[in-house]
């Protein structure tokens, strides 16, 4: 206990004194620095149950400044909840709009990088000006917000109004004002915030802060965000250019604001997207932070620091070997990383990155975490790739810029193999989960696909967790197995180069069964291979380097008498070929396709493929109402989210001819 409190002390008085650094505008660390012990001290707290009665935590995101006075809201002021992914964004819209309406509109605006002001209009005339403070008390800045020059001091009309904005200083106006400073500001942001909390006025007017407004709390009711901008606009009030209402289009519309921000006088952040109508709002609500109705889309991707405690090699299903850093648990974002992946040597020498060197580590959005850049190396040496396969032992042979383990036997290969071989896409034996796999590969042998076949089953009834039930079902679902189609077949061999798209290019162009294919790659210079567009000689060559290998000419011998055919059987061949590089996985319900496969026959018509699950392969997610798991893995894996709407749009799109 006492270890854990001096633990909470420390972390409390070192993020109270960068609090208080920052609060002068002059910050010691980074935010994300900032937010990683922020988390951590949350955590540290949830685990003991203390919290410090100067904890941090004890006042949300305040700003409140002791020299200033100090005055309650009489509107919550809160804050944004935010994503760092467009698909992020997506599916936040797309889950408002299964579990509301699915026809919801959205608007989009800057995400601006200043400093948030909330004035008090009285019959017409500014009354007060507060700081957001702790989002309940603000700190009272009425002189200096009277000193922006493009804010109103007096409406056209006598309402009773208050409006949120944010004030900066324009970035050419900064690099002018930060001159004349005494100790300069890091950013416009800095010395915006370090300027509206000044006690002279006077001193506040020689910088030319300005503001711009993006919500507006009026007496009367107003219908949606849009009116409000309006009646914002005619009462003389700035408002962002950057604006827009969408239905769809939201991707482009990131993409093009990602590259407009650079060329914006003022500085944002990012985007923030709102629900138009506001008795929608009011039905959604709030939570104690931030309002369902409403999400900041964040242009940089959070980042923390950490050292890399090892860099293990791992050996895929191809035998390629990839370098993955274990580094020291540290949360991002949200979320506690404790392994990134390094690719290959050359991004590690592109890095210069070594064993016990400090790092910076981010979330892209996405659920793989890199290594961004080294900020202090441990050893002059960088780390290189063993000689040998830290599974097998055997040589490690460098082909392009990757290395590979070439012993087909290596335990790690025959592992992933095996559960390649049972995977959805190919044998799709779904009552082999990797659990009961890894089991049966230690205790048993079971090394290889045609092991799954000839070992007794039965034997498992001894063991803990099987029943008669469980095992019948796996004995079935390996049966089942065995009359997949061809082309399922043959990609579950997982030979490089052989996955289900190419392995249809194939059957497309004749390939009617295994022996038909030991039969194209003998013949010299593979003329009906390479005769396939999309097919050049590399590929020919790791075709016959895998499919003229003895183990893999053994394993189809074994599965064959076990009743596979790796034949043709009166499979179409014909289809689509519109869609051909997508994978589509259906979740939840829908209006106009009931039952669901109705979609799904829609998708396959287009010549994709559907899937039960999502993998990193899925490239297309169709999101239905109620919706769970299936989406929640598709948006941390990036997974293009697609509405019932949006679908039928692209029916409409790619018509069958
Ligand atoms: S809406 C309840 N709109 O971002 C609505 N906020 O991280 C909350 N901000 O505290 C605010 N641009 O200071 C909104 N267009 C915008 C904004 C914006 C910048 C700031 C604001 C807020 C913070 C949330």
């Amino acid at each position: 206990m006492s270890d854990s409190y001096t633990a909470l002390r420390e972390l409390c008085d070192l993020l109270n004194g960068w609090d208080r650094a920052y609060r002068s505008g002059r910050p010691l660390v980074s935010d994300a620095e900032f937010d990683r012990r922020y988390d951590e001290l949350v955590e540290l707290e949830r685990k003991t149950g203390i919290v410090l009665p100067d904890s941090p935590t004890r006042r949300v995101g305040s700003d409140l400044s002791s020299e200033l006075a100090e005055e309650a809201h009489t509107i919550p002021v809160l804050s944004l909840d935010k994503v760092y992914s467009v698909n992020e964004l997506v599916a936040w819209m797309t889950k408002l709009r299964s579990d509301h309406q699915q026809d919801l509109v959205f608007t989009g605006e800057e995400k601006l990088d200043g400093v948030s002001l909330v004035v008090y209009y009285q019959e017409g005339v500014l009354a007060r000006a507060l700081t957001r403070g702790d989002g309940r008390v603000g700190n009272v800045v009425t002189d200096n917000a009277r000193t922006i020059r493009s804010l109103p001091l007096k409406l056209a009309q006598p309402v009773n109004l208050v409006v949120r904005g944010e004030v900066f200083l324009p970035k050419d106006r900064f690099e002018e004002v930060n001159k004349r400073m005494e100790l300069p500001y890091a950013n416009p942001r800095n010395l915006a915030a370090g300027t509206l909390r000044r006690v002279k006025s006077k001193e506040v007017a020689a910088v030319p802060l300005e503001i711009l407004v993006y919500e507006g709390f009026f007496d009367e009711p107003v219908a949606s965000h849009c009116a409000v901008r309006e009646r914002l606009a005619e009462l003389g009030f700035p408002l962002s250019e950057n604006f827009r209402v969408f239905g769809a289009g939201v991707e482009e519309w990131v993409q093009d604001l990602t590259q407009k921000r650079k060329s914006l006088p003022y500085e944002i952040d990012g985007l923030v997207f709102k629900l138009d109508r506001m008795d929608l709002r009011e039905e959604l609500g709030y939570t104690g932070h931030h309002p369902r109705w409403a999400m900041a889309y964040k242009f940089e991707s959070p980042q923390g620091e950490s050292t890399v405690l090892n860099i293990e090699v791992q050996i895929g299903r191809t035998g390629r070997a990839t370098p993955v850093a274990r580094i020291q648990p540290v949360s991002v974002g949200g979320a506690t990383i404790t392994n990134a992946t390094l690719h290959n040597q050359a991004y590690i020498d592109a890095l210069e990155l070594g064993v016990g060197d400090r790092v910076v580590i981010s979330r892209r959005g996405d659920v793989i975490p890199a290594v961004e850049k080294v900020i202090e190396k441990a050893t002059p040496q960088v780390w290189q790739m063993p000689k040998t396969c830290p599974s097998c032992g055997s040589p490690l042979e460098q082909e392009g810029g990757h290395h590979f383990c070439r012993n087909l036997d290596c335990p790690d290969i025959l592992r992933y193999s095996l559960s390649f071989f049972t995977a959805g896409d190919n044998l799709d034996i779904q009552t082999l989960g990797p659990e009961t796999l890894d089991f049966v590969f230690e205790k048993y042998g079971v090394r290889h696909p045609e092991d799954l076949y000839t070992f007794d089953w039965n034997r498992l009834l001894e063991e803990k967790g099987f029943g008669v039930k469980k095992v019948k079902a796996i004995q079935e679902s390996l049966e089942a197995g065995k009359n997949k189609p061809f082309k399922n077949q043959l990609s579950a061999l997982g030979i490089p180069e052989l996955g289900p798209r190419t392995v249809e290019l194939l059957i497309e162009n004749g390939l009617d069964s295994w022996d038909t294919l030991v039969q194209w790659l003998e013949e010299p210079g593979a003329p009906r291979l390479l005769n396939i567009s999309g097919f050049g000689e590399s590929t020919v060559e790791t075709l016959r380097k895998w499919v003229l290998h003895p183990t893999l000419q053994k394993r189809v011998a074994a599965l064959r008498e076990q009743g596979f055919s790796f034949r043709l059987e009166g499979e179409t061949t014909v289809r689509s070929s519109a869609w051909a590089d997508q994978v589509w996985c259906v979740t939840g319900g829908f209006q106009r396709f009931n039952p669901r496969s109705l979609a799904e026959e829609e998708i396959k018509k287009r010549g994709a493929r559907v899937v039960g699950s999502v993998s990193s392969k899925l490239t297309h997610l169709l999101v239905g109402t109620g919706a769970g798991s299936k989406l929640d893995k598709a948006v941390q894996l990036g997974v293009k989210l697609v509405t019932e709407e949006e679908f039928v749009k692209l029916l409409e799109q790619n018509p069958l001819e």
